[in-house]
């Protein structure tokens, strides 16, 4: 059999390998990746969310606001398959239910999540961390081809500029501060390459300074990816803010620009004006 027969050729697990860490299979050919609708999930008979609609675009940055309890992070739970609605549909672009696949198939087939306690590898280096993130894929076999090994190094190289991280490669995880802790978090989560990003307050701690750098990095994921954030911080919120869906007893109260939602008469009631 001739190289070019084999199955296994470099090139072969080349285009598998590339295949892998870009999850293209997502249908946005109605440009959008994430369909909520009348989506509902009760505890104990308490309606956490009730008959949420909620549609979000390929590429953009949604904010998610809304007073505590309002169910913005049983509605993360619901995309990223922790929790099952008790109705309603969730569809990842044009054909993927959410509703039928695991945890781990929601992930893989990508949909990331941070939480909010960063689980960074303290006795590694930053480097280390993001290249510890990549192995988790067990699709690829990195080791077996150098042509792929350099195409992680520049993956990595790349994730450590975005997440202005690179002067820190070498350092322990653990010497890091609380925001750089967190942007390490975010950058394990990219190289996977998620499609989705979905992030739960993630300035809360942080100093104004980091606080900035957040909104620069996640401004800067939009686009390349479609990013959801939760955060209760308004002036973070208004720094970042394309359009913001107001969140209140399970449903969506508002939604449009932070102005809109800023002056809407409901959301000064419920929300802002507390
Ligand atoms: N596993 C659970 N069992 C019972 N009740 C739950 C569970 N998870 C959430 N809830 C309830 O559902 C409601 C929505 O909770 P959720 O955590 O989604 O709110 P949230 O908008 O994220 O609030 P916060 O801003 O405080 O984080 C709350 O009343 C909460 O107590
Ligand atoms: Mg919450």
């Amino acid at each position: 059999m001739n190289s070019a027969d084999h199955p296994l050729d470099s090139e072969h697990i080349g285009e598998i390998g590339r295949h892998a860490l870009i999850p293209d299979t997502v249908d946005v050919s109605h440009r959008t990746i994430l369909y909520l609708e009348d989506v509902t999930v009760s505890f104990d008979g308490f309606k956490a969310l009730n008959n949420l609609s909620l549609y979000i675009d390929d590429g953009e940055l949604r904010c998610i606001i809304g007073p505590n309890g309002a169910g913005k992070t049983t509605l993360m739970d619901v995309i990223t398959g922790k929790t099952r609605p008790d109705t309603g549909s969730v569809f990842f672009g044009q054909t993927l239910d959410l509703t039928e696949m695991s945890e781990h198939q929601i992930a893989r087939a990508g949909i990331g999540r941070k939480f909010q306690k960063p689980t960074v590898f303290p006795e590694h280096s930053v480097f280390e961390n993001l290249e510890l993130a990549m192995h988790t894929d067990k699709r690829v076999w990195y080791s077996l081809f150098a042509k792929l090994r350099g195409e992680q190094r520049d993956r990595i190289a790349e994730v450590l500029q975005t997440i202005n991280l690179t002067a820190q490669r070498e350092q322990r995880a653990a010497l890091l501060s609380h925001g750089q802790k967190q942007w390490l978090e975010i950058g394990m989560l990219l190289m996977q390459n998620p499609r989705v990003l979905l992030v739960d307050e993630p300035v809360a701690g942080m100093t104004h300074q980091e606080m900035d750098h957040t909104a620069q990095l996640l401004t800067s994921l939009a686009g390349k990816h479609s990013v959801i954030v939760v955060e209760h911080d308004m002036d973070f919120v208004r720094s970042i803010a394309r359009k913001v869906t107001v969140l209140h007893e399970g449903a969506v109260l508002a939604e449009g620009s932070m102005d809109d939602v800023q002056h809407d008469r409901r959301v000064i009631e419920v929300y802002l004006g507390e």
